[in-house]
């Protein structure tokens, strides 16, 4: 594996533009209707008491979340990569959501339901906000060529990134990057998960649940927008789609920001952030989610063979 990433202004300018044509081209299936766009309902189910604990103190959650290192790793970066996922920049409302359904066994999990139980709702939320404010890394997408099927001759992750970019308006799949932003950062308002940068089983034996629709969760209004998501995807677009998220960088690291102070707006256009997914406001108590996306939208990822995705060996 080359983990070996060159960033030149050079690269940067040209993926900049070339992110702006690919993202202007870019033909966006239109969400299907019925897929209601709200914000994670707190109100309601085992998450009833989320709405009453105040917005997370990231600095509480720190003290809390020595417990969870061991797996997601004291920055919320899974150290073991095989077994746990990653939490780092996922945001504070998905985060608590999801610790409220493993305690509950809405979201029945033997690993995480242990760690869950002994949280309060403001435990959650502080854990949740400790988080969200760490920076989410990735890891390497596959580029090895497809042989057979309706892909031949298509790069694995190509395939997935295909999808994600733009769905595919025959068959009803919307694209990914308009709820999940095209750094897969998700979108901390309606808790649109981050997606970008997870280990490829854990994305794909989610995106599995969510094919098959089986859900233990009281309200599972944001489960059914996924499931209506994950319907029609074939096993293989789930793997690519689990490959090509693995690989996606959040992209703005030091590196990255040192280039772009050098980069002339006025020469290289930087393509526009990308739309807000949802109109779902975050509860009124909630001061203006913070940090977890305020990275995304200023360049486009642009999935790279050279310098990005590397072959997995
Ligand atoms: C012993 C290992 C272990 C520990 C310790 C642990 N977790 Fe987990 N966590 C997991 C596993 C495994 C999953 C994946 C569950 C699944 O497959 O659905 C997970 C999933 C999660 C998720 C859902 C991620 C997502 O994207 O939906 C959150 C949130 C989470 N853990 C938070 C925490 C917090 C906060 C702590 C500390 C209080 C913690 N975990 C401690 C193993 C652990
Ligand atoms: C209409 C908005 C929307 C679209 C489009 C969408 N998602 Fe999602 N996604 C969600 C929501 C909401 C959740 C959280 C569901 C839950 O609470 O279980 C989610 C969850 C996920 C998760 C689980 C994240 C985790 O940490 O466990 C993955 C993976 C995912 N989506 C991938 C995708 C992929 C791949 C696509 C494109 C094929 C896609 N999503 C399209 C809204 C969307």
């Amino acid at each position: 594996m080359r983990h070996a990433r060159a960033y030149g202004i050079a690269v940067l300018a040209a993926l900049a533009v070339a992110g702006a044509v690919a993202f202007a081209q870019s033909t966006t299936v239109p969400l299907p209707e019925e897929v209601p766009i709200e914000a994670a309902p707190l109100e309601e189910s085992a998450v009833a008491d989320l709405a009453d604990a105040e917005w997370g103190d990231p600095e509480r959650g720190a003290t809390l979340a020595s417990t969870c290192a061991a797996c997601h790793g004291l920055d919320g970066n899974s150290t073991v990569r095989d077994i746990y996922p990653s939490i780092a920049g996922q945001s504070e409302r998905y985060i608590a959501r999801q610790l409220a359904l493993f305690k509950s066994g809405e979201r029945a999990n033997a690993i995480m339901q242990p760690f869950a139980a002994p949280l309060s709702a403001q435990d959650m939320r502080d854990l949740g906000a400790h988080f969200a404010q760490q920076q989410a890394g990735a890891g390497i997408a596959d580029d090895t060529v497809v042989e057979s099927g309706p892909y031949a001759d298509m790069k694995f992750f190509e395939v997935g990134q295909q999808l994600f970019r733009g769905g595919d308006s025959e068959r009803d799949i919307p694209a990914c990057l308009a709820c999940h932003g095209p750094t897969g950062a998700g979108n901390p308002g309606p808790a649109y998960p981050h997606v970008g940068g997870q280990p490829a089983w854990y994305t794909a034996r989610r995106l599995q649940e969510y094919r098959d629709g089986t859900t233990n969760e009281r309200d599972s209004g944001m489960f059914e927008i996924m499931h209506t998501v994950a319907e029609g995807l074939t096993d293989e677009e789930i793997q690519a789609l689990a490959s090509y998220l693995e690989g996606l960088h959040p992209r703005l690291d030091a590196a990255m920001r040192a280039a772009m102070a050098q980069v002339d707006p006025d020469k290289v256009p930087l393509p526009a952030a990308p739309a807000d997914a949802g109109d779902g406001a975050p509860d009124a108590t909630a001061p203006e989610p913070e940090a977890a996306s305020d990275e995304e939208g200023v360049t486009e990822t642009e999935a790279t063979p050279e310098t990005e995705q590397p072959t997995r060996q």
